[in-house]
């Protein structure tokens, strides 16, 4: 059984960061909504091509995170529901036919999302920063990260690319919680503050736990635990304390 996985960890630099794909072939092809089950559970999500730099390095063939509901509706990533902006369509693609997209050495085109193919899996891992810095600063280390245009007097981070992170599903937990343990500190900050008695993502993500405490006021924000079992728990934002960073969806 071992024998028949070909599994292939495709490492690249972005600007100092690895972002990390898995390629699944031979007996792991499957249709698109199993291919994102299994990624989903196994690594982030399908992939996430969002520019011409990110679509030359996979140059095999196989599902991506691309698809739409029916012929009628955007084309939308799997990841976050984003609608496509950067797209790599081949000669006479997309056509009425298939609402799941397979990329062919970089060329895409739209398929039957019941067809069994290879597929294309990312993992997004939470950056940890070994320092120890307030929520705040935390906040503006990781938004100078690898930051577009920083020049933009009218925004400090303008399009800024990282995030103190947003941990939403249990595998985000389960990931920052790994990263967690390599900390110098015993709880690391999230992206999860409360502004105006609101909790929220500082990264833009919609509040997932309906189990906070009531927000207690200003001034308080979301750590992980290293050793902790609770999702989070909440600190005087004034601490310092080492941090983790995450590249937006
Ligand atoms: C895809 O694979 C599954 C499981 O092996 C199989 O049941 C199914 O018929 C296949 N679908 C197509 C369209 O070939
Ligand atoms: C951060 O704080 C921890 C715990 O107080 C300490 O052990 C560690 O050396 C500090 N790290 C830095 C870079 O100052
Ligand atoms: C966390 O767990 C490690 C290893 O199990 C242990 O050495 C450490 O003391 C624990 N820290 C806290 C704050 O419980």
């Amino acid at each position: 059984m071992r024998k028949n996985i070909a599994l292939l960890l495709i490492l690249f630099p972005v600007c100092g960061h690895l972002l990390d794909f898995a390629y699944y072939t031979d007996s792991y092809k499957r249709n698109w909504a199993s291919a994102q089950a299994f990624c989903r559970k196994h690594h982030t999500d399908l992939v996430h091509i969002r520019n011409a730099k990110e679509s030359a390095v996979f140059q095999g063939f196989g599902w991506i995170g691309l698809y739409r509901e029916d012929a009628s509706s955007p084309w939308k990533w799997s990841r976050g529901g984003e609608i496509a902006i950067f797209t790599m369509w081949d000669h006479n693609e997309p056509d009425q036919y298939g609402n799941c997209v397979y990329t062919n050495s970089g060329k895409w085109g739209n398929k039957d999302c019941n067809d069994n193919h290879s597929f294309l899996c990312y993992d997004k891992k939470p950056i940890l920063v070994k320092e120890n810095k307030t929520w705040e600063e935390a906040l503006d280390h990781c938004r100078s990260l690898d930051a577009m245009d920083t020049d933009d007097p009218a925004s400090l981070y303008w399009k800024h690319r990282y995030d103190l992170a947003t941990l939403i599903t249990p595998d985000d937990h389960t990931a920052a919680r790994k990263s967690t343990q390599e900390a110098t500190t015993d709880e690391v900050w999230t992206g999860l503050c409360n502004l105006a008695g609101q909790w929220l993502w500082v990264g833009g993500e919609q509040m997932q736990y309906e189990d906070l405490p009531n927000c207690p006021i200003d001034g308080f924000c979301g750590v992980l635990e290293k050793n902790g079992t609770e999702p989070f728990g909440i600190r005087d934002c004034q601490q310092k304390r080492n941090f983790l960073c995450y590249k937006r969806p």
